[in-house]
This record gives C-alpha cells, structure tokens and sequence, in this order.
C-alpha cells in the first residue's frame, strides 16, 4: 500500500483562461490517483489563478514542495504524483 509523505497538501491547478483549455485530462488523472490511493483524506486538489506562465499551460503547483509543474500532461500528472505522494 502507498504512503502519503505529507499528512496535508495541496495540489493547485491553474483555472486560468489559458490552462483551463488543457488540464481537464491531468486534473482527472489526479483526481482519480488521490480516490484509488486513498490520498484524497490528506491532498486535496484546488484551483488557483493564473500565475502568469500560459505559455506553458496547462500548470500545477505542488503546495509542500513549492514547485510549479508546467505542461502537465496526464502522463507527467502520473509521474508527479508518484514522485511527491507515493513512498
Ligand atoms: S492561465 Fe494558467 S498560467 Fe495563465
């Protein structure tokens, strides 16, 4: 079974203009990983302003690491989930 790192973190998607066209698919991904890994207790997913980088739409934040994901495709949104979430 996977282990949180964190007890409480947020996952912040970018509803800007731009990255609302192209998140849909790594915001479900996401979605689905924190239901199927039990994670959705301790992350949550929440939407933030645009922060000024549409060009590399669509973009996620990753509250405990402070880092930006740009490009998030859903198979980097796996990627990232596994790297920061699972142990
Ligand atoms: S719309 Fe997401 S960074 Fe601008």
């Amino acid at each position: 079974m996977s282990k949180c790192n964190s007890l409480d973190d947020v996952i912040y998607f970018c509803d800007g203009k731009k990255c609302c066209r192209y998140n849909e698919e790594a915001k479900s991904c996401i979605k689905s990983l924190l239901s199927e890994t039990g994670l959705n207790k301790s992350i949550s997913l929440e939407k933030m302003k645009c922060q000024g980088m549409c060009k590399s739409a669509p973009v996620f934040y990753i509250d405990s690491e402070k880092k930006y994901k740009k490009e998030v495709t859903k198979k980097k949104a796996k990627k990232i989930f596994d790297k920061y979430f699972i142990a």
